[in-house]
């Protein structure tokens, strides 16, 4: 008879041949990935198949891992595969369904208290400070991505500044980014009660990076006019194009008007382990914060970010609250001290770490630092087959792993241009070939294809050129 409010297996061994079917299909799915479309549709009845009523009752467990096989795994967004480009989606690993499954296993809490996932978590933060050369008083967090990671680098920064004197000072705080940072920060900003108004966007040169002389003129107008600018943020690999700030000179800025330097390296700042493209970055290490991504560039399963902090007592200046129920000890569970959840708004926080720690141990940042090459010298590549056909129009600069061109055979207006492009990107995403995305530089629309996929080959690229001169020259 068994126990209805337990819920363990009742048959431990056939829950173990589940869990290994379970794997098996898992690890058949990433091994044949590429040879499905690189993204399907999800048809109506699979849609409509989810539709049911919240279950009373219990499922079949045979019922339920089919559909999960069947009808979810073969209608992933497709960043598995080696022709996804779009947005900015790093492409994970098979190792990376290792950790998962043991995280899951222990189910650990990380918003504290004294066991080893907090220990996890401590190297990898120790790991993240050597990575960019930070000083001891570093310390960060994982988060579940850079969005986080810049709330919480922006939440301590804003705290510095207004000191105990609250919002009543935050009123006249201003930040500067440049003009294609990216989206977070605005939102970040009205999250934090400043204000998207009182975040500066500062021009970008032609290569689409900060003008660090129209960022002190905006500082020098803002502080005449009363106000008191608090943050600059640079990028280290914007979301558009993949420019990099020139983060030493604001890095120089921001100390030399007392203000906050952070850097959002969503993926850019992840370049470091590449000894060729580090130089790039020359000045990241100056920073106060840094925001950054392991599920884009570093590959780890989604979802992973971190916030690294230069004097992690700011982060706990802004974040720590020990109410009695979470009180502190010396020894037994509740030792540990200070707690994660003291570095951010978060309390109960999974074990993201271990599929971090996991990534970082089992290929080392030499090898993960290779794979960021390689992406950096195809979209020098495919700059390469682009710039020199007279069908194609590159529309931006190949700065680091981001090339956006468009299909214009000439003679056609700038807005059947932009009508032309969008479709050639939709059809291409449909026929399941390749998964491009879309941007606008200077009003006009892009495509937009981002390299942040250890298994793309030049093939790949020459496939997705193929195909948006086929599918050109078919709609005009
Ligand atoms: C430059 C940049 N900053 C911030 C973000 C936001 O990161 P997340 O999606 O991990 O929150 C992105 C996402 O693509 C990005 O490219």
């Amino acid at each position: 008879m068994s126990d209805q409010t337990s819920l363990d297996p009742d048959d431990w061994d056939d829950f173990r041949q589940r869990a290994h079917a379970a794997l098996d299909a898992a690890i058949s799915h990433m091994q044949r990935r590429a040879d499905l479309p690189v993204w399907q549709q999800t048809p109506e009845d699979i849609r409509a198949g989810l539709r049911i009523p919240l279950p009373r009752t219990p499922g079949d467990p045979g019922a339920l891992a089919r559909q999960i096989e069947t009808e979810f795994l073969p209608h992933d967004v497709g960043n598995t595969h080696p022709r996804f480009f779009g947005w900015v989606h790093g492409s994970g690993t098979p190792e990376g369904i290792i950790p998962e499954i043991f995280a899951a296993a222990m189910n650990a809490n990380l918003g504290g208290r004294d066991h080893v996932a907090n220990e996890v978590e401590k190297q990898v933060i120790r790991w993240c400070v050597e990575m960019f050369s930070f000083p001891e008083t570093a310390g960060g967090l994982v988060v579940s991505g850079t969005s986080m990671a810049t709330l919480i680098a922006l939440k301590s920064a804003r705290d510095k500044a207004s000191g105990a004197s609250g919002m009543e000072a935050a009123r006249k705080l201003v930040g500067y980014a440049s003009e294609q940072a990216h989206g977070c920060i605005g939102k970040t900003f009205d999250i934090l009660g400043l204000g998207r108004e009182s975040l500066r966007k500062v021009p970008c040169d032609t290569d689409f990076r900060m003008q660090p002389k129209a960022l002190a003129e905006m500082i020098r107008q803002d502080r005449d006019a009363g106000l008191a600018p608090f943050c600059i943020i640079g990028t280290a690999g914007s979301v558009n194009v993949g420019a990099v700030d020139p983060l030493d000179i604001l890095a120089r800025l921001a100390k030399s008007q007392g203000l906050w330097f952070h850097v959002d390296g969503a993926f850019g700042a992840t370049a470091i382990l590449s000894p060729t493209l580090a130089p790039r970055l020359r000045g990241i290490e100056q920073a106060d914060s840094i925001a950054f991504d392991f599920h884009k560039w570093l590959h780890v399963n989604y979802d992973a970010g971190f916030v690294l902090m230069r004097d992690a007592q700011d982060q706990l200046r802004a974040f720590s609250d020990r109410p009695e129920y979470l009180a502190s000890a010396d020894r037994g569970l509740a030792a540990g001290n200070p707690w994660f959840c003291e570095y951010g708004p978060e309390l109960s926080r999974s074990f993201r770490a271990l599929k971090v720690w996991y990534q970082l141990a089992r290929f080392g940042t030499d090898r993960l630092g290779r794979a960021i090459e390689r992406n950096v010298s195809q979209a020098q590549y495919l700059g390469k087959l682009i710039a020199p056909n007279d069908k194609l129009e590159l529309m931006a600069p190949v700065g680091l792993n981001i090339v956006c061109f468009r299909f214009n055979p000439g003679g056609l207006a700038d807005d059947r241009l932009d009508r032309l492009n969008a479709e050639i990107v939709i059809m291409l995403q449909e026929s399941g070939i390749a998964a491009p995305s879309t941007t606008r530089l200077h009003g006009r629309l892009a495509i937009r294809v981002n390299l942040t996929n250890h298994r793309t080959r030049k093939k790949d690229l020459d496939i997705l050129v193929d195909q948006v001169l086929t599918l050109g020259a078919r709609l005009t």
